[in-house]
């Protein structure tokens, strides 16, 4: 588990200076779910491939109420200038400007903090870069999900909007989802849920999946509202 922090744990607070001044992190997050995501270095092309699409899918996340930081170990400048080159590889605008700020952690402070670097990617000096951690923290500050990605492998943005809509749903409604499950798909009643009660909570109806032991634990029902 990057930097030790476990599920359900408050995610560290810390003050850093970004794209957009210095914040303080709770803060910054407010009210909102949150986004913490780190990349290996600035100017290298798999980071500003996942950069580019981070930008991209930036409403999507603001549709979510999720508030977005990156970090890497480069300085304010560096990432202001790399902005630039992200803005243009997405074929806009090439301003310094993107929806979310980056963090500058150049002396790897934070990164050694919160787990972030990966021992087996260095940089021309050798020392470790971040791995693409990717941290995502609820509206009480604590952590609800963290996957950790080495330098080598870009991740799937795609994939953190499906994993923060479950998140979201499950936190509000006594569901749990399945396997590849996108919003709209049937849910799954948790395990732990009686039968009588689960027939009480869901009224659109559970259906349970016939399996060789019978025990009758894989019950469907339609996404809550
Ligand atoms: C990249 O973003 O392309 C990258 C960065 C560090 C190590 C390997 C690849």
């Amino acid at each position: 588990m990057p930097g030790g922090i476990l599920l359900g744990e408050t995610f560290p607070d810390f003050k850093a200076d970004t794209t957009v001044g210095e914040i303080s992190f709770h803060e910054y997050l407010g009210d909102a779910w949150g986004i913490l995501f780190s990349h290996p270095r600035d100017y290298t092309p798999v980071c500003t491939t996942e950069l580019g699409r981070a930008v991209k899918l930036a409403p999507e996340f603001k549709k979510r109420n999720v508030r977005m930081i990156a970090l890497s170990i480069d300085s304010v400048e560096d990432h202001l200038g790399w902005s630039k080159d992200i803005n243009s590889y997405n074929c806009d605008e090439p301003t310094e400007i993107l929806p979310f700020p980056i963090i500058a952690d150049p002396k790897r402070e934070l990164a050694v903090k919160l787990g972030m670097l990966d021992p087996d990617e260095k940089d021309s000096t050798g020392m470790p870069v971040t791995a693409r951690c990717v941290f995502i923290i609820g509206p009480e500050k604590k952590l609800k999900l963290s996957i950790l990605y080495p330098a080598t492998t870009g991740r799937n943005f795609d994939e953190i909007l499906r994993v923060i809509d479950s998140l979201q749903l499950t936190a509000t409604h006594c569901v749990v989802t399945p396997v590849d499950w996108k919003p709209g798909e049937k849910v799954i009643v948790p395990p732990n849920v009686p039968e009588e009660e689960a027939n009480k909570i869901f009224t659109s109806g559970v259906s349970t999946k016939q399996l060789p032991s019978g025990k009758g634990y894989l019950r469907y029902t339609a996404q809550p509202q």
